[in-house]
């Protein structure tokens, strides 16, 4: 039988894409030499190498005209990640596309960049390694401390949940803010807040897993900020649309917001200029799950699926649409 032909739009870890091309013929475009760069080109690439499936990536937007655009043989959508924000999943369900995702094998590393964000943030490490590099000694950056502080969690699904399962071996309190409170199983001890104000009033780190969606876009406004206590910290590894930056950089740049990491960008690639003059925010290129051990299992387990869809291994696991 002759082997499906699987677009994948970025390269993939070395063991996944040995396992990818056992079973497939794998193309990253027509020459195998690079990736697609927006979605009107991987409609055309997907159409020019007859693409049975599309392995992508959240910088990549399949947006309706894109799924519209795509050849009739595509049947899958599967993302290298757990969102899927990056794909009309409407517009693929009527064109009867199947899109996957990869929950739960990314939680424990995004939890732990989360983690890192806020010690980093809080202990001031990018200007102290700055400082070295530049040849200074400076001894005088001092940050604070997370002992005896007040973690709030914003959106608890998997990888806040995970978060808070790390940061239980800190003398923190854990407080979450989600639409609904979950099971108390779940909660591990962490205080439930049903309103913002209350949330925001209470906590020194606000950590950001929200999701690009209607109702998440620029969140953390101006009159969100305002509520947070003077000296909090923001971290967020979720989406960068949840931010209004505008409102955060001028935070920042007064003091009310001691200091914030990001690992996400509203419309990332870019970053809003404003943020590289800051010394008080530490600048991730979205690498929240990017340890070795993570991206293969994403890579697997985005095969997995794959496999069920155009192999009809097993019914795909982490389905979509
Ligand atoms: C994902 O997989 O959606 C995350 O953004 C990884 O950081």
């Amino acid at each position: 039988m002759t082997k499906p032909v699987l677009f994948v739009t970025h390269k993939l870890p070395q063991a996944v894409e040995s396992r990818a091309s056992r079973d497939y013929i794998t193309r990253l475009t027509p020459d195998n030499t690079s990736w697609a760069t927006n979605g009107a080109e991987t409609a055309r690439l997907a159409s020019e190498i007859g693409a049975a499936g599309i392995l992508c990536v959240p910088g990549d937007r399949l947006d309706s005209a894109c799924i519209n655009a795509l050849p009739p043989s595509v049947k899958i959508i599967a993302t290298f990640s757990v969102g899927f924000d990056h794909i009309d999943i409407v517009a693929a369900k009527a064109r009867g596309i199947v899109v996957t995702n990869t929950p739960g094998v990314l939680s424990f590393a995004v939890a732990e960049c989360a983690l890192m964000l806020m010690l980093t943030a809080a202990r001031r490490t990018g200007e102290a390694d700055r400082s070295v590099r530049a040849g200074k000694w400076s001894t005088q950056i001092a940050g604070v401390t997370l002992e005896n502080k007040k973690l709030g969690i914003l959106g608890f699904g998997r990888i806040g949940q995970k978060l808070a399962s790390i940061v239980r071996g800190f003398p923190m309190e854990i407080h979450y803010r989600n639409p609904e409170r979950v099971p108390s199983e779940l909660e591990q001890g962490a205080i439930y807040h049903d309103n913002d104000a209350a949330f925001l009033q209470t906590i020194d780190f606000l950590s950001m897993h929200l999701p690009d969606m209607e109702g998440t876009r620029k969140w953390l406004n101006a009159a969100r900020l305002d509520m947070m206590k003077r000296g909090a910290i923001v971290v967020n590894t979720g989406r960068g649309s949840a931010v209004d930056d505008t409102a955060l950089i001028a935070a920042l740049k007064s003091g009310h917001i001691r200091a914030a990491g990001l690992d996400v960008f509203d419309g990332e690639p870019k970053v809003n200029p404003a943020y590289l003059t800051l010394e008080n925010v530490t600048l991730l290129p979205h690498i929240g799950s990017a340890t070795i051990e993570t991206r293969d299992a994403i890579g697997y387990k985005a095969l997995d699926n794959i496999d069920a869809v155009l192999l009809k291994r097993t019914a795909p696991p982490d389905r979509v649409v």
